[in-house]
């Protein structure tokens, strides 16, 4: 069966207009990433999990993951934590910087996040996930989403038994990678769960877990019923996937549309984290764009040895110097940054003051 991954879909009253979600992931989904997603098909993009122990102390690092852009809605915002009242506090900090939904990580299996009764851990404690949800839920307008492991230890259903229970709890959405918290990422996402979790619940489901192609995404909407997929590791330096996913678009980029993307996705990412701190962020990216046999090896090397990411720039720009062109039209496109929700016109109580 042909699933049409055009089509919109809704979140009670947000409108998604692709079967398509972009996945959060830490030390990842940074603006420019979640902004490229949506320019490649994405209908719902999501920013990292925000600790929403940062948030509660106004933590100036958590506060900058908040920042969002015109062109990113419509955009989930995930926050993390164990505490009813300190998740509420942050669901509704996350809310006035912009977030359309408010997303609730419960599937985080990083034992610092873990440790601290937060992530996936809350999927054995399901009287307090439900009392999270419920809390999160009554602070905000905008609908509240869940995303999930299946459980903590291999061969967990826990994700069956919490689901309906989280959604009578205020959850409007679940999104479940069925993958044990145990698992990391090993092993294959087993979508039959997901199948069961589509039957058990009234609310859209999206799918996530080894989503690498329409192929993939088709079958997997096809044999669950899920509302989207959503895709994660297959988008690091490739958006080409996304369009691939949604239109079946196969064209292999260009090296000119590689660098372009890679350069423009270099200059926002160093307008949002500033120069020092996107250098080191930014070396996996490399690897990720020019890896795959676009670009000789040692290119990347070099790039990931360059001191400034205008170095990075100019040597982008000597190997493939017809992506300027596409550079100038693809920064063209992009909104002034001075429409952004900075962070000083928030409300007073949000940044930090009485
Ligand atoms: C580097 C990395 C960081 C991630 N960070 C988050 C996160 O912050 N919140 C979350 O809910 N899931 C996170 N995930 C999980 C992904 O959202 C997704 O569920 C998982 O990678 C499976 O999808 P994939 O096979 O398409 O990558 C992360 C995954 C990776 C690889």
């Amino acid at each position: 069966m042909q699933v049409d991954l055009r089509q919109s879909w809704w979140i009670r009253d947000v409108e998604i207009p692709t079967r398509l979600v972009l996945a959060p992931m830490a030390g990842v989904s940074v603006q420019a990433f979640r902004r490229q997603g949506r320019r490649y098909g994405a209908g719902l993009v999501c920013s990292e999990m925000v600790s929403c122990a940062g948030l509660e102390h106004r933590n100036e690092r958590t506060l900058g993951y908040l920042r969002v852009a015109r062109d990113e809605h419509p955009l989930a915002i995930q926050i993390f934590g164990s505490e009813p009242s300190v998740m509420s506090e942050a669901a509704r900090m996350v809310v006035a910087a912009g977030a359309d939904i408010v997303d609730i990580n419960f599937g985080c299996p990083v034992r610092k996040v873990t440790k601290t009764g937060a992530g996936a851990t809350l999927l054995e404690d399901p009287d307090r996930a439900c009392a999270i949800v419920d809390a999160v839920a009554s602070a905000v307008d905008v609908p509240v989403s869940v995303k999930m492991r299946r459980g903590l230890g291999d061969g967990s259903r826990a994700c069956l038994v919490i689901g309906p229970r989280l959604v009578a709890a205020g959850a409007a959405t679940l999104t479940l990678h069925p993958r044990s918290a145990r698992q990391m990422y090993t092993g294959d996402a087993d979508h039959t769960l997901t199948a069961e979790l589509v039957d058990a619940v009234e609310v859209p489901v999206i799918a996530s877990g080894d989503i690498t192609s329409r192929a993939r995404a088709q079958e997997v909407l096809a044999t669950t019923g899920a509302a989207a997929v959503m895709v994660g590791r297959a988008a690091q330096g490739n958006p080409w996937t996304l369009g691939e996913i949604v239109d079946g678009d196969t064209a292999e980029p260009s090296r000119e549309e590689i660098a372009a993307e890679l350069i423009v996705f270099v200059r926002e990412t160093v307008r949002e984290l500033g120069e020092r701190r996107a250098t080191g962020f930014l070396k996996k990216f490399y690897g990720w764009y020019l890896g795959r046999g676009r670009f000789p090896k040692p290119f990347k090397q070099e790039l990931v040895q360059l001191e400034s990411t205008e170095g990075v720039v100019t040597r982008l720009l000597a190997a493939a110097p017809g992506a300027a062109d596409l550079v100038e039209r693809l920064e063209a496109e992009l909104p002034d940054p001075a429409d952004e929700i900075l962070l000083d016109s928030m409300p007073i109580s949000i940044y930090g003051g009485g």
